[in-house]
């Protein structure tokens, strides 16, 4: 370790084992393109963009300009009842990224901010229209929605849930569609599965329409360990919806600005939900920023009345942020120019057969992938579950050179989509010397 290593007492870190880590700390200390440099000085390859959010590569010359200029020109301006020009050219840009009429954007300053957000807005949007009584939102086992009261109520991850008392009451869920016994080793969408989305019509029957605002999806799940959504399924939760009247909400917070090689993966699955949520590539994960994008009838909905009356209350300190608009403007800008998710796109068989060279090593029961994601789930040691990713996890940062990212015992890996594929090589061939020094 390095003589500069941080007294560690203070910071309660998130989402991590404290001890676990202040015994040993992974420090990250600069980083450029592909790569991350550690306190150590060691080189590591970025097999997770981050945490799924750096889609353009790190610390691009473009991005960090246009911040830099901003913070001098206009550090901060308050979003409401004012605003600045730029926060509306974001706006229109993030909504041409969108199919059909999803036009409206809500800026936020983070996945979870997007969520609660995009659940208050349909639950306001049907009581605008006079149908006060759809009030529950049905998410998804196993799904993640962030970490606010209703992300966590509406998601899916017992752990993040069983502490934290009662939750937003009138939410139910639908079954995960993670099946390893029909699925596993899967290339692409499985073919198994799509009947999973019937089991809306009985929480329909059992609430009645007239009393569900909204259902909540990851079109393609990360944070759970990367489950890639049944051939048809999706469709088929899109009839359901709009046989009922309910909207449908894609949380697309990894899946967003080209994570599967089309803008979003609604373009890449052709359904249309009513409501988006996005937040880390918007601005490559520059600047904390998140973004709900709303059909023109949900918006219309809501401009009525007064014209001098605040339409929905709500909104955040710094919602559409100078800096983030800044950072995000700019990003869009390097997607365009340089075919960021057209790479993506195009790497992505490359990718899946890298990936599932990985089958047949020790423990891996199952590799899955879609677009630049993969997820290669290991079988857990008896009575230490987590042990075993953890323990690849581990070696991959501090002796192989490479940033994965494992949830349970499920590695998985969502690179900056400006890899090439002598990265794919580097990354995939160095993980697997990690899945075996692990074994
Ligand atoms: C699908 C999804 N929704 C919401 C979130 C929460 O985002 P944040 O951590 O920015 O609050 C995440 C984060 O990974 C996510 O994957």
């Amino acid at each position: 370790m390095p003589d500069s290593l941080p007294n560690t007492d203070s910071y309660w870190m998130p989402f991590t084992a404290n001890r676990q880590f202040k015994a040993r700390p992974k420090l990250l200390v600069s980083a450029k393109d592909m790569h991350y440099k550690t306190a150590d000085g060691a080189t590591l390859l970025d097999g997770t963009a981050g945490l799924w959010c750096v889609n353009a590569g790190h610390s691009r010359p473009k991005i960090v300009e246009a911040i830099q200029r901003q913070a001098a020109e206009l550090d901060y301006a308050p979003p409401f009842q004012v605003a600045h020009p730029a926060a509306f050219e974001n706006a229109s840009r993030v909504a041409a990224l969108l199919p059909g009429d999803l036009n409206k954007v809500f800026f936020v300053n983070s996945g979870s901010e997007s969520v609660d957000t995009a659940l208050k807005i349909a639950i306001a949007y049907h009581r605008v229209r006079g149908q006060g009584t759809r009030t529950r939102i049905i998410g998804r086992e196993r799904g993640y929605h962030g970490v606010g009261f209703g992300g966590i109520s509406v998601g899916g991850i017992p752990n993040n849930r069983k502490v934290f008392g009662s939750l937003l009451t009138g939410v139910d869920h639908l079954p995960h569609t993670h099946n390893l016994e029909h699925n596993a080793f899967s290339r692409g969408q499985p073919e198994w599965g799509a009947h999973l989305a019937d089991s809306l019509e009985g929480i329909v029957a059992l609430h009645d329409a007239s009393n569900i605002a909204a259902v909540i999806v990851e079109p393609m799940a990360g944070s759970t360990g990367v489950l890639i959504p049944p051939k048809g399924y999706l469709q088929r939760l899109r009839e359901i919806c709009d046989r009922h009247g309910i909207l449908l909400i894609f949380d697309e917070v990894i899946s967003g600005f080209g994570r599967l090689g089309t803008a979003f993966a609604t373009e890449f699955f052709g359904v249309t939900p009513d409501i988006v949520t996005c937040a880390k590539g918007i601005n490559s994960g520059t600047v904390p920023m998140g973004a709900v994008i709303v059909r023109d009838g949900i918006y219309d909905a809501f401009m009525q009345g007064p014209p001098e009356v605040i339409e929905l209350f709500h909104g955040y300190t710094c919602s559409a942020h100078p800096m983030a608009v800044a950072a995000s403007l700019a990003t869009l800008d390097l997607y365009r120019e340089e075919g960021i998710f057209e790479n993506a796109a195009a790497l992505s068989s490359y990718f899946e057969d890298a990936v599932h060279s990985l089958r047949g090593l020790p423990n891996v029961i199952d590799v899955r992938n879609l677009g630049l994601v993969a997820g290669i789930e290991l079988a857990p040691i008896p009575g230490k579950p987590t042990a075993r990713a953890y323990d690849v996890f581990t070696r991959c940062f501090f002796d192989i050179g490479i940033l994965i990212r494992t949830t349970g015992d499920i590695i998985a890996l969502s690179p900056p989509l400006i890899i090439t594929r002598a990265q794919v090589d580097e990354l995939v061939g160095k993980l697997a010397i990690a899945i075996k020094a692990a074994a």
